[in-house]
């Protein structure tokens, strides 16, 4: 194979470069500016929530969330085991207690049936994360924060455009939060947004991404503390772009997550996801697949690296990571779904960019090293 095949490529065909030098011609190259608050709303707008605060990205975005939402000392919330560290580590940062749970073996979702035995009079809030491509099954959860009066944070980073019995991802969620990584549905190469319907709430986010200025006060005056966690204008320009472009997106990543899974189909010694529940359709943010055997899986990702096919390994479970362990984190539990999915999955490339050519030789070359095995 001569061209390598990078794990993720965005596409950025649309008016990108017209609205980052529109910005440039006009000096608006800051977090001020008009494709800032045009961005917010045309996204907030999109998933149907009444504020976006756009924000540098998914993982500032939950930090944001967890603080605004007064997330604190002992508070426990109940999130998944087999997810990015970013929401344990926004949790444990502001001094709460991460409750884990275990995930589905099919979906990779959390098993939220598992929810309801972990709930104490120390839960605040349930912090559901999507992931992958299908959402997590919401209805119990949501009843479950009705009948206990908890909070609900959704980490839709990975799940734009993505629906749940019809209704948007990132509209769940007391707060929502997305990511805008490039190797997302939408990106603006880094970036994140936080949606809500609650003014107060959204007024809080406001002022913690902007060191905890006063809006009202005299500026440099400050009454708490808040990092810097601005999105730039540049940034809003090429985000405007991308959601002019994102159902055809989420059209691409659909169509080869099918192409992936029917090329693959029959192969041993691997599982493929699962195409669709009863309440969604996958829409593979990315392409994961399982191998049978956790041995293999080091002999797979090499090889496919070699003829330069990249690839990721899936999430490492939260209740495992040496830093939460070396502060004596979750000791002594074991959750047998997430550790092994941690083991056996990984992804193929599964960027905006990636053609059907490079999918079939990316699956001949997969079943070729399979057959090796
Ligand atoms: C589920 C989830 N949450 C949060 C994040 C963090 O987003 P970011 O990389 O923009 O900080 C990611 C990143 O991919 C993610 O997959």
């Amino acid at each position: 194979m001569n061209k390598s095949i990078p794990v993720n490529t965005p596409l950025l065909s649309g008016n990108e470069l017209k609205y980052v030098t529109e910005c440039i011609e006009t000096g608006w190259i800051s977090s001020e500016g008009s494709f800032i608050k045009r961005f917010e709303s045309e996204f907030s707008k999109y998933v149907n929530r009444c504020y976006g605060i756009a924000v540098s990205n998914g993982s500032a975005a939950l930090d944001i969330v967890v603080k605004a939402l007064g997330l604190g000392h002992g508070d426990e919330v109940i999130m998944p085991t087999f997810t990015i560290i970013s929401p344990a580590q926004s949790i444990i940062t502001n001094g709460a207690i991460p409750v884990l749970v275990d995930c589905e073996i099919d979906t990779w979702n959390m098993n939220v049936n598992e929810i309801e035995s972990k709930i104490t009079n120390k839960t605040k809030a349930i912090l559901v994360v999507h992931i992958y491509g299908l959402p997590v099954d919401m209805d119990p959860v949501l009843e479950l924060c009705k009948k206990y009066n908890l909070l609900l944070i959704e980490d839709a980073a990975e799940m734009h455009g993505q629906t749940y019995k019809g209704r948007k991802c990132g509209n769940f969620g007391d707060v929502s939060i997305f990511s805008f990584y490039p190797n997302k549905h939408i990106t603006t190469g880094e970036g994140g947004m936080i949606v809500c319907d609650n003014k107060d709430i959204a007024e809080k986010c406001q002022k913690l991404r902007n060191l905890a200025f006063e809006p009202n006060g005299r500026r440099f005056v400050h009454n708490e503390i808040g990092w810097n966690y601005r999105m730039t204008n540049l940034q809003a320009a090429i985000g405007v772009a991308q959601l002019e472009n994102i159902d055809k997106h989420i059209l691409l990543k659909r169509k080869n997550g099918l192409l992936y899974s029917r090329l693959l189909s029959n192969t041993k010694k691997i599982i493929l996801p699962v195409l669709e529940k009863e309440y969604s359709k996958n829409i593979f943010w990315v392409f994961g697949l399982l191998l049978k055997s956790e041995e293999n899986l080091n002999y797979v990702v090499e090889n496919l690296n070699k003829i330069g096919i990249g690839t990721r390994p899936f999430f490492w479970c939260i209740h495992e990571q040496p830093v939460f362990q070396k502060m004596g984190l979750f000791k002594n539990q074991s959750f047998p779904n997430a550790e092994k999915i941690a083991r056996t999955g990984f992804y193929l490339p599964s960027g905006l960019g990636l053609n059907e050519s490079e999918i079939n030789v990316i699956c001949e070359k997969l079943k070729k090293i399979l057959n090796d095995l």
